[in-house]
């Protein structure tokens, strides 16, 4: 089956604004992201924010004006790259990761796999100088309520979210329009070999070789489990 989107927008080209590249280079050396690189359907570029301070001690942080505890990101190194950047080309988006953004759904993720250039800008200490979010920031994003060290994991999970979207990226085995949220239902249970292990069974239907049953049964399962576990799907 042929994907129904265009291949207008690969690659997408991700530029990561950060204070610890070293964070982020695990997370895309492996697996799928590696290949949606290798590929050539996405390229990710890191920028280390500490390399454009003006500053003789390579400072990127002060303190908050107004007192008060924990540091601030400047205004000044951050808004260099990311001009720099924008002189080179158009960024559909300029999101920051901060946990007080929009909490990350996969509507999001799909909606951002269909852009070209992307600038995610990893936060830390007490965040960033306002006047960034309010003059270059697109899109604030948070990857849950809970509070990380710095904005790097929550930039490479939501790099992987969107680049394993993008045609191309998976096989027709992984399609990512299987997954759990891309129809608003959790995904049904899985099995593999062996059929038994240590008395616990594969449900029979699955061995059956039948495939609409196959597929009113992994509807039925995907339904019951959106109940249980996730009922607020049902509700939006
Ligand atoms: N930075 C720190 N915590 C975060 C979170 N939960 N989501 C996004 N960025 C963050």
């Amino acid at each position: 089956m042929g994907d129904f989107r265009m291949f207008v927008n690969l690659p997408v080209r991700i530029d990561i604004l950060t204070l610890l590249p070293e964070l982020l280079i695990g997370p895309f050396a492996a697996s799928i992201m590696q290949r949606a690189q290798d590929k050539g359907l996405v390229e990710i570029h890191m920028h280390n924010i500490r390399d454009y301070s003006t500053d003789k001690h390579k400072n990127v942080d002060d303190y908050q004006y107004g007192g008060g505890a924990g540091m601030v990101m400047s205004i000044e190194p951050i808004v260099t790259i990311i001009e720099k950047l924008q002189k080179q080309r158009t960024y559909d988006e300029v999101i920051y990761m901060t946990p007080d953004g929009t909490l990350l759904e996969q509507n999001t993720c799909n909606d951002l796999s269909l852009k070209k250039n992307l600038i995610i800008l990893c936060g830390h200490y007490k965040g960033i100088d306002e006047r960034i979010r309010e003059h270059f920031i697109t899109r604030e994003i948070s990857i849950g309520s809970y509070v990380l060290s710095g904005g790097e994991l929550a930039a490479a999970v939501l790099t992987d979210a969107i680049v394993r979207l993008l045609p191309g990226v998976l096989n027709d085995e992984t399609s990512a329009l299987t997954d759990s949220f891309q129809d608003k239902l959790l995904s049904p249970p899985v099995y593999t070999r062996p059929p038994e292990f240590r008395g616990w069974e594969v449900p029979k239907v699955l061995l059956s070789g039948n495939f609409p049953e196959i597929e009113k049964w992994r509807e039925k399962k995907a339904i019951e489990r959106t109940q249980e576990r996730r009922p607020d799907l049902f509700d939006e």
